[in-house]
């Protein structure tokens, strides 16, 4: 047996380095739903999204007209994909970091480009991409909705082309595309899709990817919820759960400057989905209904009132475009980056941002789904690949060849064993090596068993975890204890301090804005408040 020591000895250096290399890659954590809220998989640390939305109209389109349609995706305009260039990712990463970023969403990507660099940049930066699948003139359309083969390709090729990255969010199905539930409406054509969205990535055997979908959920500057707007959120969350979404994303642009919690509605809107059974979040935040923007909404977001029903928002936009006076937090030239009034006002707000949440092991999802309204419809449109293959019509296979697994790639690329005589000294040092190298496995397989032991605890959704036996669960909690699991804010007195601060002018339905007299720099408030105002809000 000694005298194969060293023709096992490559295999398991290969394997080693394999199995470093896979814990190694899992460093940016993939984010699932469970009940109304987005966690960690691996901590199970509740995940709230901090994001903007990331997209640039084609540099020939003066007049903006793919910027305000892309978000319909109803433009036949050409679109830039904002995931395939490395360069202008680079360079706005930084930026992004200095908004506190931690997702990007995207209205419309080009399945066929290489988005590796991008999507590593970003997981460099802990930041998630939050993926629109439709594309300007591929999109379900809200007056004569279709879910046909085209759709059902355009769709699943982006699957396809995001699925493995770690810093992947979830897909968007559509956004405001649903006008009605009814037979002839979107709503059944938006919830096909879904159904055959979930359906390959269960076939496909990738990983529980959400998909969801988004709409305008506050009319205009009103404080008045939207009905077209809750009917489909309703309608999308009932009956059975194979065709329901996995979030729901609201756009929102009706907290300005002077707005407060109640008068931009977001107190109603809270109020609605406090009852909701899958996540929800601002999907296109920041006033763009010709009031001044201020980002004061960031302190009603991210306050405890908010982050119990909602996870967060995402900033409508990055990219300052089309005519003036336009949206956006920068203005970009080729590899140049303007930093436009609004950036310091959301980065400031940002800095003070600290949501805690509750963590998946501690979390008892008590919502259930809405059910079914009376007027929606209870029959969908079906898959329009089935219906390919039903006319006979010869198409491309749906399932493409699998991609060749990890184990098949890492055997090929074995070593040749070493072939000749080996020295008593050699033989002895292969022995120690091998020893070493042993250890060393089991250690790694150790870590990654209890990584999935700990997975599988909280998918199991066994809380208490009558079925693992006590020194297991000692040893966890001990664990987590010694992580500050359960003490992340107690680390942040100043952000404890301006959380409870947001949470009472929240509560207090208090406009969120400066005491009037306040010289209107408005970059230096959120500094000014911290130090001065809030140690005698604190005492009251
Ligand atoms: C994408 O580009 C990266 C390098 O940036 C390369 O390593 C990778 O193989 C490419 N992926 C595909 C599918 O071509
Ligand atoms: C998925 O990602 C892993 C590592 O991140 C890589 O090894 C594997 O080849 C990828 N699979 C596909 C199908 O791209
Ligand atoms: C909530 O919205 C409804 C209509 O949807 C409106 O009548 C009501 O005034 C709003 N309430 C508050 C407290 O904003
Ligand atoms: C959901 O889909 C799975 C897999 O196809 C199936 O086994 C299950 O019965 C479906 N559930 C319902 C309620 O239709
Ligand atoms: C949630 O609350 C809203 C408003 O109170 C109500 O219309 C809706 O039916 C409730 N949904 C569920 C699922 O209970
Ligand atoms: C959980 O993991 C995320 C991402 O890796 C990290 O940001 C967070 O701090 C972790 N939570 C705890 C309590 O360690």
């Amino acid at each position: 047996m000694i005298a194969y020591l060293h023709l096992w000895l490559p295999r398991l250096l290969t394997l080693t380095l394999l199995l470093l290399n896979l814990a190694r890659s899992q460093n940016l954590d993939t984010i699932e739903t469970y009940g109304s809220k987005f966690f960690f998989s691996d901590n199970g640390t509740q995940f709230f999204i901090r994001g903007v939305i990331y997209q640039q109209v084609p540099s020939d389109d003066e007049q903006g007209s793919v910027a305000t349609n892309l978000a319909r995706a109803s433009a036949d305009d050409l679109y830039v994909d904002p995931l395939s260039d490395a360069a202008s990712c680079q360079r706005d990463v930084p930026y992004l970091q200095r908004l506190q970023t931690n997702v990007v969403r995207t209205y419309g990507i080009d399945p066929s480009k290489n988005h590796s660099q991008c999507l590593e940049e970003f997981a460099n930066a802990g930041i998630y991409v939050l993926v629109d699948l439709p594309a300007p003139g591929l999109t379900i359309g809200n007056k004569n909705p279709v879910w046909n083969d085209a759709l059902y390709d355009r769709y699943t090729q982006v699957i396809d082309a995001m699925h493995n990255f770690t810093n992947l969010l979830g897909f968007v199905v559509g956004d405001n595309v649903v006008q009605g539930i009814g037979q002839d409406d979107a709503g059944p054509y938006i919830k096909a899709a879904v159904r055959d969205l979930k359906a390959y990535i269960r076939q496909k055997e990738y990983r529980a990817i959400p998909v969801g979908y988004v709409s305008d959920i506050i009319q205009g500057n009103s404080n008045v919820i939207d009905p077209v707007s809750k009917d489909a959120w309703q309608y999308l969350n009932c009956g059975n759960p194979n065709e329901t979404i996995d979030f729901f994303g609201g756009n929102a642009v009706s907290f300005c400057k002077g707005s407060s919690y109640p008068s931009s509605g977001y107190k109603n809107a809270t109020g609605e989905l406090s009852n909701y059974s899958i996540p929800t979040f601002l999907a296109g935040y920041g006033c763009s209904n010709g009031h001044e923007r201020s980002f004061d909404e960031i302190k009603a977001i991210y306050s405890r009132t908010m982050t119990s029903v909602w996870s967060g928002g995402i900033i409508y936009e990055y990219f300052k475009q089309g005519p003036d006076p336009g949206y956006g937090l920068v203005s970009v030239a080729g590899s140049e980056v303007s930093i436009l009034s609004n950036f310091a006002d959301v980065s400031t707000n940002m800095a003070f941002v600290t949501p805690t949440g509750t963590s998946s092991a501690s979390y008892q999802p008590s919502n259930t789904a809405a059910s079914c309204p009376e007027a929606g419809a209870t029959q969908l449109p079906p898959n329009p690949r089935a219906a390919v293959v039903s006319a006979g019509i010869s198409s491309t296979p749906s399932t493409p060849s699998t991609p060749s697994s990890p184990s098949a790639t890492g055997s090929s690329q074995l070593p040749q064993p070493a072939t000749g005589g080996l020295s008593t000294g050699a033989k002895a040092g292969i022995g120690v090596g091998v020893v070493v190298l042993i250890l060393l496995l089991a250690a790694i397989l150790f870590v990654l068993y209890k990584r999935k032991m700990a997975k599988a605890k909280r998918k199991d959704g066994t809380k208490n975890g009558d079925q693992w036996n006590k020194n297991e669960l000692a040893a966890d909690s001990v664990d987590r204890e010694a992580r500050g699991y359960n003490h992340m804010a107690a680390s942040s007195p100043r952000a404890e301090m301006e959380g409870a601060m947001l949470d009472r002018e929240v509560a207090a339905d208090r406009p969120i804005v400066e005491a009037p007299g306040d010289s209107g720099i408005r970059t230096e408030m959120p500094t000014k408040r911290a130090s001065v105002s809030a140690p005698t809000e604190i005492s009251q």
